[in-house]
């Protein structure tokens, strides 16, 4: 094996406001690509849709790596989308059977254990850089999940009843980080897209989508190309969706 990009040097911090936008600091100052930055709160945790990432301190893994491949731009998505194989590969190897739903949770018996937010940002040469933040929620109880969330939220220790050791978890997921991104540099995408699909909950699954004032009922056939979900509607036509929300609608499954 060669030498580990991701995690070549690990930031720790107590306290941040978003690892992200700690990464996309170091990587203004030049930071090297594989530079990792861990906190164990954040004050100002972000998700996708401008959500906000709730974790209890010291529970979870909130995690942010730096990342300057050169890609095609149309190629771009397929950086989230190689770290949800990583991350969910990460936990099928703790026994979870974990699940990619589109674009990039990833769920454990239907529920949300860990989300991705890439951002972009340019360094001081005007080369793009993307941070790849992580949220795992690992050892935060059932009571620590907001009440509103329970039905949709999960995290990994109490569903095996046990105190997982995170750092154990962090150092299996940049190794599996690394590997699907050597896979990423050397233009492996059909593999990427291959394994992406491998783990997708939601193909052949029935699922409402809200793309913004619109909301569209479908079959999920997966993705193409472009990441984009394609959905096969039931006039036959094939609708595709690059970004929205997805609720699976649950009596209506596809043999
Ligand atoms: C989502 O599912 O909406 C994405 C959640 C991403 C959360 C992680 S926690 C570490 C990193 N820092 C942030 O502010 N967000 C990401």
């Amino acid at each position: 094996m060669g030498k580990l990009v991701i995690g070549h040097k690990i930031y720790r911090y107590d306290e941040v406001g978003s690892t992200n936008d700690v990464a996309k600091g170091l990587a203004l100052e030049g930071a090297l690509e594989g530079t990792v930055v861990l906190a164990e709160y954040q004050t100002n945790g972000r998700g996708r849709l401008g959500r906000t990432w709730i974790s209890p301190r010291g529970k979870n893994i909130l995690l942010s790596v730096l990342l300057k491949p050169h890609l095609e731009p149309d190629s771009v998505f397929l950086i989230t989308l190689m770290s949800s194989v990583a991350l969910a590969r990460t936990l099928a190897s703790y026994g979870f059977d974990a699940r990619i739903k589109w674009p990039n949770d990833i769920l454990i018996a239907g529920k949300k254990a860990a989300g991705i937010l890439t951002e972009m940002v340019s360094d001081e040469h005007q080369s793009q850089c993307f941070i790849v933040g992580i949220g795992i929620n690992v050892n935060m109880t059932q009571e620590e999940i907001p009440r509103d969330l329970r039905d949709q939220v999960s995290s990994l220790g109490p569903i095996k009843n046990k105190t997982l050791d995170r750092n154990a978890l962090i150092k299996g997921l940049l190794l599996s980080l690394d590997e699907n991104y050597n896979l990423l540099k050397h233009k492996h995408y059909e593999k990427i897209l291959e394994d992406w699909s491998t783990l997708s909950f939601l193909t052949g699954k029935w699922v409402r989508v809200f793309v913004r004032e619109r909301i569209l009922e479908g079959v999920a056939l997966g993705i193409d190309r472009k990441g984009s979900l394609l959905l096969k509607m039931e006039s036959g036509l094939i609708e595709t969706v690059s970004s929205g929300d997805i609720e699976l609608m649950e009596k209506l499954y596809v043999q």
